[in-house]
């Protein structure tokens, strides 16, 4: 990475604004359903910390229009002191006399969160005065909130023109791993793609085209790719406009391009009916019943993806294999991650669908890195440049 982290510039004893992404999920009781954003952050915050600073977090959750208390940041500040073995309050606003007094309240060593910055409107229009009130916090500014690094917000922006911008400890992983995948990638390099939509995959899809040695297509945007083919497809997520960009990535991908060889069908739709009123069985993919749609990549295919995965050098997977959060469609997208986890191969999870998958089936841990993005990791896989990454310091 050729930005400055804060292990490049002098932070002893500074007041520091720290960008963060602690958008979490959580139930509707406003409990926090995973924490991994918020531990992903404690290398950077730590360290501040234990360098004597005075630490001013800001983050968004959420996407509230205006001040919204189902999108307070309480429970975050509640689960990160845990984490921290510390204390760290939250102040009621993240700009103004409550902010600041807050932030002049600060001693050295100790952090505080600054309330949802997302109460905002100013914060998403990058608004020039409001980056100034947030600047006006502090002395220097970390970005550690790679999975907001897509949005040129004030708090991802707009204040590193105001202040010294250097990258955190998270920001550098994120980049350093996923770049070295784009850039030198041990090969072969494998990547696996799935989720239901073609287009949300086409930039990425164009991307990686010409870098891998293989890429492998799952999920319900496999069924454009096999209409494409002219197979019949039954019921299948179709994405009609994309027909023509399937047939070409198949030309032009040629032998390095695998699809479903078979698929496991449903004959409702769990979502809507139950996953007990689905039918399943197992169907070659050239010959789907027009009554019928496909919900996972089958057993054929799974031994497929899985011996090229279990050969790869570098593995980048974004998109689960199938309606993953039924058992009864799970089986494509846990057998790739157990692959995954037992290649020797570099394993790196998009953020989003594919990392809670892996989580939730027990993979995490095996995995080389696990992106905390998910939006942002599919803009840098696409090769789009990030906004909150260029405003920092170069090295
Ligand atoms: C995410 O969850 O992908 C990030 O926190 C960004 O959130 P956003 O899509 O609401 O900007």
């Amino acid at each position: 990475m050729n930005k400055k982290t804060i292990q490049d510039i002098e932070v002893h004893g500074k007041k520091v604004l720290c960008r963060v992404d602690f958008n979490v999920p959580q139930d509707e009781n406003g409990a926090i359903t995973d924490d991994t954003r918020i531990r992903a952050a404690l290398p950077t915050i730590q360290y501040l910390l234990q360098q004597g600073t005075r630490l001013i977090l800001v983050s968004h959750l959420g996407r509230p229009k205006g001040i919204t208390p189902k999108y307070t940041l309480a429970p975050v500040a509640v689960r990160l002191s845990q984490l921290l073995g510390q204390q760290v309050p939250l102040a009621p606003t993240s700009i103004g006399p409550e902010a600041e007094a807050a932030a002049a309240a600060l001693e050295n060593g100790h952090a505080l969160l600054l309330e949802n910055v997302r109460y905002y409107p100013e914060e998403e229009k990058n608004d020039a005065e409001f980056a100034r009130k947030l600047a006006s916090l502090a002395e220097l500014y970390v970005n550690d909130a790679f999975g907001t690094a897509h949005r040129a917000h004030a708090s991802t922006e707009g204040v590193a023109h105001l202040l010294p911008g250097v990258a955190g400890f998270l920001m550098q992983k994120e980049l350093d791993y996923l770049g070295s995948a784009l850039e030198n990638p041990k090969r072969p390099f494998v990547a696996i793609l799935g989720g239901a939509k073609v287009k949300d995959k086409i930039g990425v899809i164009r991307q990686l085209l010409e870098r891998v040695d293989t890429l492998i297509i799952g999920g319900g945007m496999a069924y454009t790719f096999l209409k494409a083919k002219g197979y019949e497809i039954g019921k299948s997520l179709l994405d009609e406009s994309n027909l023509e960009f399937c047939s070409e990535v198949m030309q032009s991908a040629g032998d390095r391009l695998l699809l479903p060889v078979d698929v496991i069908t449903t004959d409702h739709n769990p979502f809507a009916d139950g996953e007990a009123a689905c039918n399943t069985a197992v169907c070659a993919a050239d010959a789907i019943p027009a009554d019928l749609e496909g919900a996972d990549i089958g057993p054929a295919t799974i031994q497929r993806f899985s011996s090229v995965v279990k050969q790869a050098g570098t593995v980048v997977w974004n998109g689960p294999m199938g309606i993953f959060e039924f058992a009864k469609f799970a089986e494509g997208t846990r057998a790739v991650a157990k692959a995954l986890a037992e290649s020797g191969a570099v394993s790196i999870i998009g953020g989003g669908d594919s990392a809670a998958a892996v989580q939730q089936m027990g993979f995490a841990d095996a995995m080389s890195h696990i992106s905390t993005g998910g939006g942002a990791s599919l803009e840098f896989l696409e090769g789009k440049s990030l906004p909150g990454v260029e405003a920092l310091q170069e090295k």
